[in-house]
């Protein structure tokens, strides 16, 4: 790179830093600058060290080696609130709100403002709430609990708190994982205008489009190592794939045809008042169909109705003929369906519990058929699994809380394929995956449907839903308002059902 040396030294740099758990290397020798004014991206496969890098940076972790600096002065932070007082803000890939407490309180904790008489003034607080809500352009009311809101409003409470810092750095890891694309949007242009009053701003994300529409220069790392920094423009996304996984990958993998048998999963006139409305389809053996549309278009809650997690009005759901009750998942289960949930965090995993149990979790009736549950067939379920999806973790008896971010989620696929189910419903299958991981989720499920399962899959990324479904079922607004077969469902066509529009002629 030929760009000359900014004037002032970096709001923020890292120094050789280095920082492992036990025997993993989490990050080996990194140094990176944030520059004021840019926003940088950090790609890398799962468990490659990003959010061990940030967490490092927001003084959740101290390096083992190396040095954080601040405007080119050697800073140690010692907790969080150290690093918040520096002016780093960092939006985490889990959300970290207090459930019992409001909107507002957890923006302010901590810091908020006292009355004359030193009790919590909460008209100032509420008022500052709304006003940080405004600037994004949402309404969450400030005084309500933060139980309960959708992933999108939890992440941007984080976003309105660390606004509410003035910060210097903003860091996002993975911010856009659960957002729609209208909130996307929001979140970008806060970015840039952050960027445009002189933040340095890192951005972490697995979708390339986001990252080459959004970012000023993109560093990858692979391995826990530092590889490359390069001003977007000189690079293409085959080069930044080739340098996080060290080798070529194909980054899609189509699905195979496959024999079409017995209808498996059957819904019929499916509604609840209000979010969706007259939903009916079928899945056949063998079949993939793809649930297309929008976030927020009614997709997740019509697979957690006919799972049976939400109850719904009128309609019904049959598995291989047999109606199946509404309002009991264990029925569902014994049915034959698993479903993998898109909030894998809070309905997917037991974090304190060890990978391979995790892994084994839903399958232990038939581990256990001899009365004991062998340990050797527990670890050898997991490790299966663990290997056919590319785990990366230290021991499948560490606890699920150590894994990086893709690498819980893909616990939770491991644990629901391990109940071998007739009909297996997946929501947002591959998110926060890597690209090459997901190429080898694609041909795990495309593998299932070869063996005579059912797949109903619920997704937000187009070239996914395209190259994998048979059947393209797109919702709008709680409404089916197309089915394509493969031939037919291109990016267009979706996309123009996606928006509420009827059937293309
Ligand atoms: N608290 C911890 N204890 C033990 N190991 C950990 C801990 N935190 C992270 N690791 C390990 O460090 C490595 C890097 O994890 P990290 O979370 O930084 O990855 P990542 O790049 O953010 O991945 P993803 O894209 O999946 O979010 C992984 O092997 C992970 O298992
Ligand atoms: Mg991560």
């Amino acid at each position: 790179m030929t760009d000359r040396p900014p004037a002032a030294p970096p709001p923020l740099s890292l120094v050789g830093v280095a920082k492992s758990f036990g025997m993993v290397n989490a990050l080996q020798g990194v140094s990176l600058e944030l520059r004021a004014g840019e926003i940088h991206a950090l790609c890398g496969e799962n468990g490659a060290g990003k959010s061990t890098l940030v967490k490092t940076i927001a003084g959740v972790h101290r390096p083992d080696e190396g040095r954080i600096e601040v405007d080119g002065a050697p800073t140690e932070f010692a907790s969080p609130a150290d690093a918040q007082r520096a002016g780093v803000a960092v939006i985490y890939q889990e959300p970290t709100l207090f459930p019992d407490l409001s909107v507002a309180e957890n923006i302010f904790m901590g810091r908020q403002p006292l009355s004359r008489g030193r009790r919590i003034d909460r008209t100032a607080m509420y008022a500052a709430t709304d006003r940080l809500f405004a600037r994004l352009g949402v309404r969450i009311a400030p005084e309500r609990p933060a139980r309960g809101l959708s992933i999108a409003d939890q992440q941007l409470v984080e976003i309105a708190k660390a606004m509410s810092f003035d910060a210097r750095v903003l860091i996002m890891d993975e911010p856009t994982a659960a957002l729609s694309g209208t909130e996307v949007e929001r979140l970008f242009s806060v970015a840039r205008s952050l960027r445009d009053q002189g933040a340095a701003v890192l951005f972490i994300s697995h979708r390339f489009d986001e990252v080459f529409a959004l970012c000023d220069r993109i560093t990858v790392m692979r391995d826990g190592r530092y590889i490359s920094t390069d001003p977007v423009a000189e690079l293409t996304v085959d080069t930044v794939v080739r340098r996080m996984v060290g080798r070529e990958v194909n980054t899609l993998f189509p699905k195979q045809d496959t024999e079409r048998g017995e209808v498996l999963l059957e819904v019929d006139g499916l509604t609840r008042a209000g979010v969706f409305s007259d939903v009916g389809f079928d899945v056949r053996a063998g079949e993939i169909v793809a649930l297309a549309g929008l976030v927020g278009a009614g997709r997740s809650e019509v697979v957690r109705a006919v799972f049976g997690i939400d109850r719904y009005d009128f309609g019904t759901v049959r598995v291989a003929g047999a109606a199946l009750p509404q309002g009991r998942p264990a029925a569902a289960m014994a049915a034959g369906i698993a479903l993998v949930p898109e909030d894998r965090r809070q309905q997917g995993l037991v974090m304190e519990m060890s990978i391979e149990r995790n892994a084994t979790l839903t399958r232990r009736s038939a581990l256990s058929r001899f009365g004991l549950l062998s340990r050797r067939s527990e670890e050898k379920a997991a490790e299966v699994w663990a290997d056919r999806l590319q785990l990366k973790a230290g021991h499948l008896t560490d606890a699920v809380s150590t894994l990086s971010g893709g690498n819980q989620q893909k616990v939770v696929l491991a644990k629901w394929l391990a109940t071998r189910p007739r009909v297996l419903i997946v929501d947002e299958p591959t998110r926060g995956i890597d690209v090459g991981t997901k190429a080898e989720v694609h041909r795990l499920l495309s593998h299932l449907a070869g063996e005579g399962l059912a797949v109903l899959m619920v997704s937000s990324e187009l070239p996914e839903v395209l190259g994998m479904a048979d059947r393209v079922l797109v919702m709008h607004e709680g409404r089916i308002t197309a089915e394509l077969p493969r031939g037919e469902a291109t990016e267009e066509s979706v996309m123009y059902a996606a928006t509420g529009h009827k059937e293309v002629a």
